[in-house]
């Protein structure tokens, strides 16, 4: 079943938990852009921000971790309300040992591959995930256009599961109404969407029009 993540990186910090309000019925999960300004050029939020977003919210949370060394921050997130914990394959050089770190914490483990990174690299790690984020922009900011080649990315990924149906693919980066059909046709299954959603008057709206495509 298609889930649709709003990533609030593009919502109204000044007004945040208006904005989750606003998604609330509609998503199916709430995504969280981790960002160090050392993985990425951009600086975000910390477990700070998710231990306040988690009050606001039933939604389960998706914690994108864009970091060097997520390992020393996992326990933190997970504390603060993490449900999923994304890290990136980039990022780690011992990617099992953090992969069951965060399943001894209690969360869904993901890892993210930037658009330069061969989806073939999980081929060993993949049965011990819960989900799979392919990258369809370089990571560090929203409302970046959608690579296009993230397409037969995830339809590598899809071949790479064979018939079992974990881990679940998710994409993230430049989905709208015209890339959601693309991706969702490849294999996708968790779609984010940070400036299509909370770039406009109706995110719930949004979220609809994504589902429905
Ligand atoms: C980018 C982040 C994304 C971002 C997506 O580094 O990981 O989650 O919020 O934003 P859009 O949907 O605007 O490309
Ligand atoms: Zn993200």
């Amino acid at each position: 079943m298609l889930q649709i993540a709003p990533s609030i990186l593009s919502a109204n910090f000044g007004r945040l938990a208006e904005d989750i309000q606003k998604v609330e019925a509609a998503a199916d999960l709430l995504h969280l852009d981790i960002m160090d300004g050392r993985f990425v050029p951009n600086i975000t939020i910390g477990p700070m921000v998710v231990e306040a977003v988690r009050k606001t919210t039933d939604l389960p949370l998706d914690v994108h971790m864009m970091i060097v060394e997520p390992d020393r921050y996992l326990s933190d997130f997970r504390n603060a309300g993490a449900d999923m914990i994304c890290v990136h394959w980039e990022a780690c050089p011992h990617i099992e040992r953090t992969v069951d770190q965060v399943h001894r914490l209690g969360a869904l483990a993901g890892v993210a591959i930037n658009p330069g990174t061969p989806v073939e690299l999980l081929t060993d790690i993949l049965p011990e995930l819960d989900y799979v984020l392919v990258m369809s922009v370089n990571p560090g900011f929203g409302g970046q256009q959608f690579w296009p080649r993230a397409v037969e990315k995830l339809a590598r990924v899809r071949a790479l599961r064979g018939d079992r149906d974990r881990p679940l693919i998710e994409v993230d980066g430049g989905i709208n109404r015209d890339t959601a059909p693309l991706v969702r046709k490849a294999g996708a299954e968790i779609l984010v969407a940070g400036s299509f959603v909370f770039g406009a008057d109706d995110p719930a709206r949004q979220i609809e029009i994504l589902k429905a495509e």
